[in-house]
């Protein structure tokens, strides 16, 4: 079998930024603009009709993306029964065929895919080009793992997705599994069911058996059946932080010998000292916080800058909020797109308001409107002050002395999340130290911290961020096959 990386090639992607990849982009989603999916439960049992509900386009209320169908919860039951029968579903050799067949489909579905993310998810076209590239990365990434570890399946899987990675994580989820030999049953979030059924007819169409791969839609309540029935595997989650913990209980209960893989929020923090180049500080923190509408697990909440250099700094980022574009996903001049519903809204918006009350925030770019939020930095004493993760694109700021560095990085660890974690400085020295006392799970020092690339940068939290193992690295699959470690609970 081929060794973990000698075979690994990340998908070559769409660049927009050139003329003719951009052409390419439009060409591809242009005739998708506004035609209506439908989508339902994709299983194998005969079961009656569920609800219907319609999904919305975040950017624009008036555009009806699709129409689906959800399962109902009492059918749980029979679909993880006749998920036994997908276990063991093809050779390892076999099943890593079949996922890079998928990985041709989707590259030859792209403009749905783009279509898709746009008006299914917000998705802006640079996030929508990095969710099929990311799809297409897990897919490439874990068929050469189920080559290299032949893994024996552990048995039925529920892979239970969130709406900010409608693809990509769904993907992962499934194509991991999948691998593994085990037969999955993928819910994903109730805001996104459209993208992932096309996923499943993708792979469904390369070769993978209907038992293998079911697709429940539904919200919470089916997610929740799911994994009450007794039996299951692997849970493969990827949300909340409270909704892990809810599985994690229910699962101690029905299903104990059953692994949890949850990877789930932060309060992610960057640190921007005096040696700092501001120019690239001020971009890496812009991305970090506004890319995707702060909608991504991985973002910035939290910027710590040192007490010399924070006027400058935030100066600085005022200046380059202020030249950010806020509106329509689907246009490629859009830099932030809205956020994913109502219910986020209000909640950006109220801690927002909350902040306003106390006279700390520092700046707002631009004008809310329907579900865009605009860009905001609010002024906070320290992480301590941070209550929950806030989803949407809102940065915190505080200012440190240089001596009291060890107190940040105690009381960033002490928050008891585990995330993502970046580090602007010119001192090798003092990247060594905070990289050794720092405690989570992904580090970046002087660029970005968002945007993980599979393979090599295996991504995942600790403490309250995840159970690991890292998504997109060599521990996943002997995780989720027998083979592989004991199971370790949030
Ligand atoms: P969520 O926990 O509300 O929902 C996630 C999924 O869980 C959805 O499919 C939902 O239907 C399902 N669900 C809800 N309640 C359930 C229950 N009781 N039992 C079973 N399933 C249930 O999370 P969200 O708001 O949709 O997603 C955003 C969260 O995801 C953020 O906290 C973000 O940080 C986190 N996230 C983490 C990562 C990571 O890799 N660590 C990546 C993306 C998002
Ligand atoms: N893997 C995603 C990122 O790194 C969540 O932004």
């Amino acid at each position: 079998p081929p060794a973990l990386y000698s075979t690994r090639a990340n998908a070559k992607g769409w660049d927009l930024a050139e003329p003719e990849g951009y052409a390419a982009f439009e060409e591809a989603r242009g005739p998708l603009h506004n035609v209506t999916w439908t989508a339902g439960p994709i299983v194998v049992p005969h079961l009656g009709p569920g609800p219907e509900s319609r999904v919305a386009n975040p950017g624009n209320p008036d555009d009806t993306v699709g129409e689906v169908r959800e399962l109902l919860p009492e059918d749980a039951a029979a679909v993880v029964e006749a998920a036994k029968a997908g276990v063991g579903w093809a050779e390892p050799s076999e099943r890593a065929r079949i996922l890079r067949r998928v990985a041709e489909l989707y590259e030859e579905n792209a403009g749905e895919f783009f279509a898709l993310a746009a008006r299914e998810a917000g998705k802006t076209p640079p996030d929508a080009v990095s969710e099929l590239r990311e799809a297409v990365d897990f897919l490439h990434f874990y068929a050469a793992e189920a080559e290299r570890l032949t893994p024996e399946p552990r048995g039925v899987t529920v892979a239970i997705s969130p709406w900010n990675f409608p693809l990509a994580i769904f993907t992962g989820q499934v194509a991991a599994s999948l691998a593994a030999g085990n037969a999955v049953i993928a819910k994903p979030a109730e805001q996104t069911p459209l993208i992932a059924a096309r996923a499943v007819h993708l792979m469904h169409e390369a070769g993978v058996p209907h038992a293998a791969l079911q697709l429940a839609i539904g919200g919470g309540e089916v997610g929740a059946a799911l994994v009450r029935q007794p039996d299951l595997g692997v849970v493969a989650f990827t949300g909340s932080t409270a909704t892990a913990k809810a599985i994690d209980r229910q699962l101690a209960e029905t299903a104990p010998a059953a692994v949890l893989v949850a990877e789930t929020g932060g309060l992610n923090a960057m640190i921007v000292d005096s040696t700092a180049l501001p120019e690239q500080a001020v971009r890496d923190v812009v991305i970090s916080a506004f890319q995707s509408a702060g909608q991504r697990c991985s973002a910035l909440r939290i910027l710590y800058v040192q007490e010399d250099v924070a006027d400058r700094v935030v100066t600085m980022l005022k200046g380059a909020m202020a030249a950010l574009s806020l509106g329509n996903p689907w246009a490629v001049s859009t830099d932030v797109g809205p956020v994913i519903d109502e219910e986020a809204r209000d909640k950006i918006l109220a801690h927002v308001a909350a902040a306003e009350a106390r006279g700390d925030v520092l700046t707002r770019a631009g004008e809310d409107r329907g579900l865009f939020v605009a860009p905001t930095v609010i002024r906070v004493p320290g992480i301590e002050a941070l209550e929950e993760e806030i989803f949407g694109p809102v940065l915190h700021v505080a200012t440190y002395k240089a001596e009291a560095v060890d107190a940040v990085i105690a009381a960033i660890n002490a928050k008891g999340y585990g995330l993502t974690f970046g580090l602007h400085t010119r001192i090798d020295d003092r990247v060594e130290q905070i990289v050794g006392q720092i405690r989570v799970g992904n580090i970046y020092v002087n660029r970005n911290q968002i945007g993980a690339v599979v393979g090599s940068q295996p991504f995942g939290g600790e403490g309250l961020s995840g159970t690991g193992p890292k998504a997109g690295g060599p521990r996943t699959l002997s995780r989720l096959a027998t083979s592989g470690s004991r199971a370790r609970r949030a």
